[in-house]
């Protein structure tokens, strides 16, 4: 079989570290001379600058964003006996992290136009068990906080964001992370602000709350061998904090390019929504961190998605889906009680979304190429174009 060789792959993140890798260098090395590689300095220096980029008081690192997920919950004391809504439209992680605090998740459907949650839907799904909302920040952008707050405040919920995808994205006045009572962020490499491994967050600007999650992250100690409640070992590396707060001072450079690259694709993507193809709607203007760059082929596109995505990949383009499978309908999930035709919006989604390659360095003359790729294969002429 030939190989195909990538001409435009779907994330480059050399680009970004070859731009400050003498500095990225020179972090790691000041760690290896300190030697303080669990819950060292640069690990709190990092907490403090990031949950003060993000508008909010404490920021507690931990392994990873599912972590960050699942220990936060604990911290916000939901458990055993709980609801907690969340879109059914998430990455997995959303959902484990429920099921790991010992909670329910209760899914609800999307919004088709944005694939953020649907609080009307929410809205129904609310039981007299029903403690928190999770609003996950998909691709990058925001769950409109106002709409949450009142949503909250009406139904006397706490707001636990799921922060993974939308570091330092913007909406109303409001940065990611400083809307509800807790917020996970993830630092999974290829995030908009990415460690050199695994990592996540929590931010939160209740004392309490950060208080009890040091404990969780740290085998629910309170002191050296004092041991209050169970908790786990789940703390952010020295190393990888040292990484994360070297890239920090350029995250909302790297953002704004994401946000120019998007605006772009949607200028070059234009012409193409006579033939289905419909990019995500951006509804928080400059604040959409762009995460993702997500299109949708809609019914009336003359292609399957799969033909598509097959013929940019032989073209050496790559693309991501996110996500193919609802959460309902995984299989490790059907005790949950779900199925198919339970949220016909995010079903509809997962077969219709395509995400284009996007980060920063990507170039204008790139984007063009996928478009003009698209158009081409669109056109039909797909032999000629397996000939490139
Ligand atoms: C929306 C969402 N939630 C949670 C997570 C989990 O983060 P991690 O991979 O760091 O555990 C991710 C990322 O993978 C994510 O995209």
């Amino acid at each position: 079989m030939n190989k195909i060789s990538i001409r435009i792959p779907f994330v480059d993140l050399k680009i970004q570290h070859h731009s400050i890798q003498t500095q990225l260098q020179q972090a790691i090395q000041d760690v290896l001379e300190k030697g303080d590689f669990i819950l060292g300095q640069a690990l709190s220096d990092f907490e403090a600058a990031f949950a003060a980029a993000s508008g909010t008081e404490y920021g507690i690192g931990v392994a990873s964003g599912t972590d960050a997920i699942a220990l936060g919950l604990q911290a916000c004391n939901i458990g055993p006996g709980d609801e907690v809504i969340i879109p059914a439209n998430t990455f997995v992680a959303t959902l484990i992290g429920v099921l790991h605090a010992g909670a329910k998740p209760v899914l609800v459907d999307c919004d088709p136009q944005t694939a953020l949650i649907d609080l009307e839907a929410a809205a129904k799904a609310i039981t007299p068990h029903t403690k928190a909302i999770i609003p996950v920040h998909l691709y990058g952008q925001m769950v409109s906080p106002h709409e949450l707050l009142d949503f909250a405040d009406t139904h006397k919920l706490l707001i636990f964001e799921d922060a993974a995808q939308a570091h330092l994205a913007e909406r109303e006045g409001y940065r990611a992370g400083s809307v509800g009572t807790a917020a996970a962020f993830s630092f999974y490499p290829s995030k908009n602000l990415g460690a050199f491994g695994d990592g996540g967050m929590l931010l939160t600007r209740n004392l309490d709350v950060a208080q009890k999650m040091l404990r969780l992250r740290n085998y629910g100690s309170s002191q050296k061998y004092v041991h209050i409640e169970t908790g786990t070992n789940s703390r952010l590396d020295t190393l990888q904090a040292a990484v994360l707060h070297q890239k920090l001072p350029y995250l909302a450079e790297w953002n704004s390019d994401r946000l120019n690259i998007a605006q772009q694709y949607d200028m070059e993507l234009a012409p193409l929504a006579a033939a289905g193809i419909i990019p995500m709607q951006n509804q928080s203007d400059t604040g959409h961190v762009y995460h993702l760059y997500v299109i949708k082929i809609d019914d009336s596109c003359p292609l399957e998605r799969q033909q598509i995505q097959e013929q940019l990949t032989a073209a050496g383009i790559q693309t991501g889906i996110h996500y193919p499978i609802p959460c309902h309908l995984q299989p490790a999930f059907t005790n949950l009680g779900y199925q198919q035709g339970d949220f016909p919006q995010a079903e509809k989604l997962a077969n219709q979304i395509l995400s284009l390659p996007m980060y920063p360095g990507l170039t204008n003359s790139q984007i063009k190429e996928v478009v003009a790729t698209m158009a081409f294969i669109l056109s039909g002429e797909t032999q000629q174009l397996l000939h490139i």
